[in-house]
């Protein structure tokens, strides 16, 4: 991983790299990533569902949605916007990670043109590392 030497390598230069599990059908989810990728993300997918994933990384089941993934000693379930990621990875608080529980309209991924113009308001959650939930940042529905 680290012996990356080729020109290609260095021109993706400081990408931070993230793992996702994912179920190998879901749309919504490739579009997550295709966000993260946009945002300077490297990411490696894993297709075969992120139950496992889920668990091993300490997510509440509470906390679920379609796909789960693994940053810089952090979990990260479902929708979450890069924004908050890179938050989270810049102000380092003692904690599991960061989730958008359910599928959220208007969330990154589920902003397509398959959901028209409709955006419900949603919360990013930080999972304490208790596993109890506070409010990371809110989005509106405008
Ligand atoms: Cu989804
Ligand atoms: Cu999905």
């Amino acid at each position: 991983m680290l012996a990356l030497s080729t020109p290609f390598a260095s021109r993706a230069q400081a990408r931070t790299a993230m793992e996702v599990w994912k179920g190998p059908k879901c749309g919504c989810c490739k579009d997550w990533v295709t966000h993260m990728e946009k945002n300077g993300f490297s990411v490696r997918v894993h297709d075969d569902g992120n139950t496992d994933a889920r668990e091993r990384l300490k997510v509440p089941i509470a906390f679920g949605s379609c796909h789960t993934a693994s940053v810089g000693g952090y979990a990260i379930e479902g929708h979450v916007p890069a924004a908050d990621v890179r938050r989270l990875l810049k102000e380092r608080p003692d904690a599991v990670g960061l989730a958008v529980p359910g599928m959220l309209i208007g969330s990154p991924g589920m902003d397509g043109p398959a959901y028209g113009k409709r955006k419900d308001p949603y919360d990013v959650l930080l999972i304490g590392a208790d596993g109890r939930s506070s409010v990371f940042s809110r989005y509106s529905s405008k």
